[in-house]
């Protein structure tokens, strides 16, 4: 295929109510595209405000191949801005992130700087530009922000297009769930802490991101290291039960278990596994806390931020929350078979320092490459990328709990195990590559 051929009718069709193409996850064609309509139309997450908490603090990210300056101004503005130098495309900051020494930007080549605004602030040989056309266009104006930025409750999200769903009607109802988290927060304040763990992961991102609410799986997939940790506490029977198993063996519960948790899907791909209970819910009381939850947001607010703990919501196509244990991941395409996934730990301002340990004993048991868990994951996210190629069929099943009609309910409740939650993803998919293509 090449792109000429792949109009919009073509990429609508390589999704059908009950299942995908495989080209989804192996055409390199369909990932440019992705780039260029999917991740440009849509919100992306960026990073969170406590990662650039003083005037002068940056840091990089790269969302649909563009490289971006996340940074806060002199007035404690965030500002988003694209990462190339006005004169000829140097990018300006090349560290992962960083606080600039002064209030201005300056390219390393020659020299050009810029306001922490983007504004171009002065260039050598200046007389050299009398009576040119620099003023008048897009060099002179300097450093392009983001088309769309929004900051909600301190997590940063843009969208490179200018045209595109408004931020608050592309999220919607999914929204309550970062409040859930930020509400762990007696002051409603959550921090990035314990460093960053990332990795690349060699599979079309979209087979994480299902797997992100795939709560079938860990019955067989898991399977191995729930058993040791099931000879662990059976062998030694600790009390009190250490972190590490009480966050592993719930991922030993039957498939009714998971069937029974519940999932809820919202338009343009964002969903929840877990609503009414997750392999989270268990987690031990925190004594005082409590009580000051219960201060600071009331008892009926307390009981719900307390109480609901789903396995993960996915903000589409780029953020998967885990309100608790107060960790995210983030889902970073790189190529069609490549993908990088960060793991961001939160410290809850006011709450007990256990809830950051909660956070990185998580991530590092279950998200990090070295733990017992995620290996088990990316093996098969792996296999799943050379093993499309083989063989005469050229579908992905989807059919689990499939009803005609649920496509009327763009909104709507279904069982944990359900893949509508997938399916849900890839009707976004399709609308956000095609929403700006004209027909064929
Ligand atoms: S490329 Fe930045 S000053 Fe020339
Ligand atoms: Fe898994």
């Amino acid at each position: 295929m090449i792109l000429e051929e792949l109009g919009p009718a073509r990429i609508a069709a390589l999704v059908q109510d009950d299942r995908v193409h495989k080209d989804l996850y192996l055409s390199e064609e369909l990932f440019a595209i992705e780039q260029r309509e999917l991740f440009s139309n849509t919100w992306s997450f960026l990073g969170h405000a406590s990662q650039i908490a003083e005037s002068g603090d940056f840091f990089t990210v790269e969302i649909a191949g563009q490289s971006l300056i996340v940074l806060r101004d002199e007035a404690g503005e965030i500002r988003v801005l694209h990462n190339r130098c006005a004169h000829k495309g140097a990018q300006l900051l090349t560290t992962e992130s960083g606080r600039l020494k002064g209030r201005f930007v300056r390219c390393p080549y020659h020299a050009w700087s810029y306001r922490l605004d983007g504004a171009l602030l002065s260039y050598p040989l200046r007389s050299g530009y009398e009576n040119t056309g620099l003023k008048a266009c897009e060099s002179g104006r300097g450093l392009a922000p983001v088309a769309g930025l929004h900051v909600y409750r301190d997590f940063i999200f843009a969208r490179l297009n200018p045209g595109g769903p408004a931020f608050h009607e592309y999220f919607g109802d999914v929204l309550p769930m970062i409040d859930l988290m930020v509400d762990r927060s007696p002051v409603g304040r959550l921090q990035v802490a314990g460093g960053v763990l990332r990795n690349v992961v060699h599979c079309n991102w979209k087979l994480y991101l299902e797997n992100v609410n795939d709560s079938v799986h860990p019955v067989s997939t898991h399977e191995s290291a729930v058993r040791a940790a099931q000879a662990v506490a059976r062998d030694h029977q600790p009390d009190p039960m250490p972190l590490a198993l009480e966050q592993i063996l719930p991922f030993g519960e039957k498939y009714e278990f998971f069937e029974g948790m519940g999932g809820k899907v919202f338009p343009n791909g964002h969903s929840i596994s877990g609503t009414r209970f997750s392999v989270h819910s268990g987690y031990g009381n925190l004594g005082e806390y409590v009580k000051d939850l219960q201060a600071a947001h009331g008892e009926e607010r307390a009981r719900q931020v307390l109480e609901q703990a789903p396995q993960n919501t996915v903000l589409y196509p780029s953020l998967a929350l885990k309100g608790s244990p107060q960790t995210i991941r983030v889902i970073r395409p790189i190529a069609v078979d490549r993908t990088v996934i960060e793991a961001w730990n939160f410290r809850t301002v006011g709450g007990p320092e256990m809830l950051l340990d909660r956070a990185l004993s998580y991530s590092r048991l279950i998200f990090s490459p070295m733990s017992v868990v995620a290996h088990d994951d990316l093996h098969l996210f792996e296999s799943q990328q050379k093993g499309l190629r083989s063989g005469p069929n050229e579908w992905v099943s989807l059919h689990r709990e499939h009803d005609p009609r649920e496509v009327d309910h763009p909104t709507r409740e279904t069982s944990g195990t359900s893949e509508l939650l997938m399916r849900n993803q890839y009707r976004a998919w399709a609308k956000f590559m095609t929403m700006n293509m004209k027909d064929e």
